[in-house]
């Protein structure tokens, strides 16, 4: 198998392929992501924990393939963020970040993510069929994510258009489009909020200071377009896989029902169970380095699997079951070590209120297709349902 990804049954399920690869051997060499060149998968959760610590992996992508010529035209601030950037350019900027985005800017946060889940849930039929990745887990996380950076109410549909423009799998030029146009956008939206302070975190990003650094001009326009983009598809896709992975076990449904507070302690394993950035993650390998019992070779791709690490028996008994008793916090859904995700906080508080008002409101909510005719969509780095039929009666 050596690239999985090519299978058209893949995407529908990868679990049963991650299993195969995972016995072969939990780092493994594949073709996969690399057009046809080797890179290296990684299945097991022990090695996936170990590779996101591994200092002779990068996440700088432009160190190893700058001289190849792509063919691409995405802006420099969609292409190098800081996501995409190793120490010590990472610990600034993350230190900087850091003091701007505090889980007090969450929890003020909430009061406004439960305005808007009531505003989408509000809009769904009381009786009849419904789209729930289109009525709820797609406009929430962009919706809250302008809120928390500042984007007027008038600019949010522009904005939202752009940021699923840049998930636009397969569609390279809408991509890049779409990279110079939101890049455009945040460069006078901080121009903007330069003029006029105000509480958002874009505002405050624009004030920070540490031992007298700041953020560059780039660096900002960079830092609000990670926010949109890293905080969207992900949390879309957790949304809409807790849902699914719900409805599809009536006891996890139960439990939910009759204590609602079990929510926000199930959201953990649930994000182990169907883990939104379920495919791959990417380093590159600085040097040769030895992960698991794999050598790997210098200037090479390596996808780390969060979806696949989460569901190792080894580390997890009876992984492909969802248990509400299981103590999942380890889980790598939202990555480990230096990169780990900034966003969890927002991400599990969208989750806990979207699915918290869904089940409150609609208590005989059921899938209104059979598990094989859900729709997945079709990417290489994100696991998440194009649509999510449900009978909300
Ligand atoms: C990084 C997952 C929501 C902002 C990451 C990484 C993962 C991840 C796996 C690390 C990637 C790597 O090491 O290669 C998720 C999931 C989410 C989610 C599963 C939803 C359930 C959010 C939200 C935001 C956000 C809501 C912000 C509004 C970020 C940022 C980074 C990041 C800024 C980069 C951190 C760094 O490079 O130091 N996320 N994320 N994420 N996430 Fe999230």
């Amino acid at each position: 198998m050596s690239d999985p990804m090519s299978c058209p049954e893949f995407f529908q399920n990868p679990y049963p392929f991650y299993d195969e690869l995972r016995s072969a051997a939990p780092v493994k060499q594949v073709t996969t992501g690399s057009g046809g060149r080797p890179s290296y998968l990684v299945t097991g959760y022990a090695e996936a924990k170990a590779a996101f610590t591994d200092p002779g992996l990068s996440k700088d992508a432009t160190r190893f393939f700058a001289d190849r010529p792509s063919g691409r035209n995405l802006h420099p601030a969609v292409a190098h963020t800081m996501l995409a950037t190793d120490p010590p350019e990472h610990t600034r900027l993350r230190r900087l970040v850091t003091k701007a985005f505090t889980t007090g800017a969450v929890t003020r946060l909430r009061p406004y993510i439960r305005h808007t889940a009531d505003h989408l849930l509000d809009g769904l039929p009381k009786d009849g069929k419904a789209d729930l990745v289109a009525g709820l887990a797609v406009p929430l996380p962009v919706t809250v994510i302008c809120q928390l950076l500042g984007v007027p109410e008038a600019d949010r549909a522009q904005v939202r258009t752009w940021s699923n423009d840049l998930f636009a799998a397969g569609q390279p030029q809408r991509i890049d489009e779409a990279s110079h146009a939101v890049a455009g956008y945040m460069t006078d939206l901080i121009e903007a909020k330069r003029r006029t302070p105000d509480d958002s975190l874009l505002h405050h990003l624009i004030a920070v200071r540490d031992e007298g650094e700041k953020l560059s001009e780039d660096e900002l326009v960079s830092l609000a377009v990670l926010l949109l983009v890293a905080g969207h598809e992900t949390t879309t896709n957790f949304i809409g896989n807790a849902i699914l992975a719900l409805l599809q076990h009536p006891g996890l449904l139960d439990r939910v029902r009759t204590d609602p507070r079990e929510l926000s302690s199930l959201l953990d394993e649930l994000l182990r169970y169907d883990s939104p950035v379920g495919i791959a993650t990417f380093r590159y390998s600085a040097q040769a380095i030895t992960l698991g019992e794999t050598e790997i070779p210098a200037g090479v791709p390596v996808l780390i699997s969060p979806g696949a690490a989460n569901r190792d028996p080894a580390h997890y008994p009876t992984p492909d079951r969802p248990d509400a008793d299981r103590d999942a916090r380890g889980h790598l859904a939202f990555g480990h070590g230096i990169h780990r995700c900034l966003g969890a906080p927002l991400a599990l508080a969208e989750a806990e209120i979207a699915l918290g008002g869904l089940l409150a409101r609609f208590p005989g909510l059921r899938l209104a297709v059979t598990p094989e005719e859900l729709r997945w969509r079709r990417t290489r780095l994100m696991r998440g349902l194009e649509s999510l039929p449900v009978l909300t009666r």
